[in-house]
């Protein structure tokens, strides 16, 4: 048993680093399961991550952020945490943790994990140890469990939907209900408990003390609970989502206010450490409401997936931006910036479809099996291209998805019998779900899984990724993967301090900024070329000359 209370100060395994390397870090997510598998079973594992950290070093990210690789059943991907402080014994070890651990620092890269606080996994010992003791036990106080109504409590306490469709209540043999607002193989903590408060704090440290450097916070918003009668129908609910909730906190499980108290004992627990631990969290509530999750007494951070949501359109993206820089001087964070993350349709893809609301999100696409509306995947990856570049100049921390850097598209005809993702299976018709951009990653043009793993892969790749594959754009000047590495390099150079100012250029298609020291970025959203303005070109989405072609972003040094 790893000791879970917190090292003193000087003896934490890092030498102290700068406490502020996380407010313009370039972040990359790894999805465990499918970015390199070492032992050659079909799942990306811990020492397949190990054996890549020269192409992380060599791509130039400032930190990794590790979606669960805990102890799961796979309900949901690994969200779905059986033992918070393990290794699940298909990815490897706690020593493999340890070892890559060691090898991301000695390359100059930090550590971010996944902390899931919402719900377990219905594995978990202390669901296992609620199912077997009565109503009104201690065991069952660390869920949601209520009677159900109707004369014989045959009915869910409400009527309430969970994010993946279906009921959100599931009934137990005695008759009893639980709450799971993901799936039902996710049963909600209980807030209100003390145990799962200490619990938590225990598996922060836990982590902290083997070194790593933050923690991103899944479904941030949704911990604290008030289930008090009367309780509101689905019907008053169900638009209430994302940018619909209320304003003061009143929701009964999104985004109410107690919530904060949470991350008030958290943040003492990462300040126990030097350099503090950060934290960032995935809250989904409307923009006023995400400086508190960010706030120095808090959190410290929290993603705007703002331009995940927002269309290809120059208006779009500037209001975008100023709306989060005028927050997160609020909140005294820096900014977030993502445009894809292991839940969504990959924006290379996303922007090689129509831009209006229906299309934009290729959710309809995926629900033809990538068939209509057509995909253009070379205009999808030209603005791809142009958007990173511009997320790269903005002040802030960058947040990418393993696999935008080679500019993989989404698997949009993944068969039936190959998907995995709880929401397609829970909203059969309505969603397509996660696995097309969860599909492993192409490291190599052949072999029996594009050099993911020695044995196949966890979900068919397609054959197009022979294309695409890291060996194959390693010997290409002009590939995404090159673009990026070249981007992150720049920019280690470039970026001193965290002010922007807007450059009018007289053309609303047209997105222009300056950063401190001469460092500008100007985008061309408009299908035309613009001229090129003047400065020193350092990088560019594609060849210039004295024009910026159609959706293209240019650095230049004024
Ligand atoms: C958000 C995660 O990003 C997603 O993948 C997961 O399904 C839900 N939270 C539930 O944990």
């Amino acid at each position: 048993m790893s000791d879970t209370t917190a090292q003193p100060k000087s003896a934490t395994k890092d030498a102290p680093s700068k406490p502020n390397w996380w407010r313009q870090a370039a972040v990359y997510q790894i999805y465990p399961r499918s970015f390199a598998d070492h032992n050659g079973d079909g799942l990306g594992d811990i020492k397949g991550i190990t054996a890549r950290v020269p192409y992380l070093k060599e791509l130039g990210v400032d930190a990794v952020w590790l979606s669960p690789f805990y102890p799961s059943e796979l309900a949901d991907g690994g969200y779905d945490v059986a033992d918070y402080r393990d290794v699940d014994p298909r990815l490897g070890s706690l020593a493999d943790f340890d070892e890559m651990v060691s090898a991301l620092h000695a390359s100059g890269i930090k550590l971010i994990v996944d902390i899931v606080p919402n719900h377990t996994s219905d594995q978990h010992e202390w669901f296992q140890e609620a199912l077997q003791s009565p109503p009104g036990s201690a065991a069952r106080d660390r869920y949601v469990f209520r009677d159900g109504i109707g004369p014989d409590g045959s009915q869910p306490p409400t009527d309430w939907q969970s994010v993946f469709g279906g009921p959100a209540w599931h009934q137990v043999p005695d008759g009893q209900w639980y709450l799971h607002l993901f799936a039902p193989e996710q049963p909600d903590l209980n807030w209100d408990n003390k145990d799962v408060h200490e619990d938590f704090i225990k598996t922060l440290r836990f982590w902290s003390n083997r070194g790593v450097d933050g923690f991103r916070i899944d479904v941030a918003h949704a911990l604290t609970k008030d289930l008090s009668e009367p309780l509101p129908t689905w019907e008053e609910l169900r638009h209430l989502m994302h940018e619909n909730l209320p304003l003061d906190g009143t929701h009964p499980f999104w985004d109410r206010d107690e919530v904060h108290e949470i991350y008030a004992e958290w943040r003492k627990v990462f300040n126990e450490y030097d350099p503090p631990r950060t934290a960032v969290a995935e809250a989904w509530v409307p923009r006023p409401r995400r400086p508190r999750y960010a706030s120095a007494e808090g959190l410290g951070q929290a993603f705007n997936f703002d331009l995940l949501e927002a269309a290809w359109d120059a208006s779009e993206f500037r209001e975008v931006i100023d709306d989060n820089l005028t927050l997160s001087s609020e909140s005294g964070a820096s900014s977030t910036w993502v445009l894809s993350n292991h839940d969504v349709v990959r924006h290379v893809t996303r922007y090689g479809l129509p831009q209006d609301p229906d299309t934009k999100n290729g959710k309809s696409w995926l629900m033809t099996d990538g068939k209509e509306p057509k995909l253009d995947r070379e205009l999808g990856e030209r603005r791809a291209r142009a958007a990173v570049l511009l997320l790269l100049a903005l002040p802030g921390s960058t947040y990418m998805y393993q696999g935008e850097e080679l500019g993989l598209h989404e698997v949009g005809d993944l068969p039936e019998e190959a998907m995995q993702d709880p929401s397609y299976f829970r909203n059969k018709g309505v969603e397509k779900g996660r696995d097309g951009c969860r599909v492993p990653l192409p490291w190599t043009p052949d072999g029996a899984s594009f050099g993911f793993g020695s044995n196949g892969a966890h979900l068919p790749q397609p054959g197009w990724f022979a294309d695409v594959a890291v060996a194959v754009q390693e010997n290409d000047p002009a590939s995404t993967l090159w673009l990026y590495r070249r981007a992150l390099e720049a920019r280690h150079k470039l970026q001193s301090g965290e002010a922007l100012e807007w450059v009018d250029n007289g053309n609303a298609e047209v997105l222009h900024f300056a950063r401190p020291d001469g460092w500008q970025c100007v985008t061309n959203f408009s299908a035309q070329p613009v001229p090129l303005p003047p400065g020193e070109v350092v990088l560019a989405s594609v060849p210039v000359d004295d024009e910026i072609p159609a959706d293209a972003t240019v650095w230049l040094k004024v």
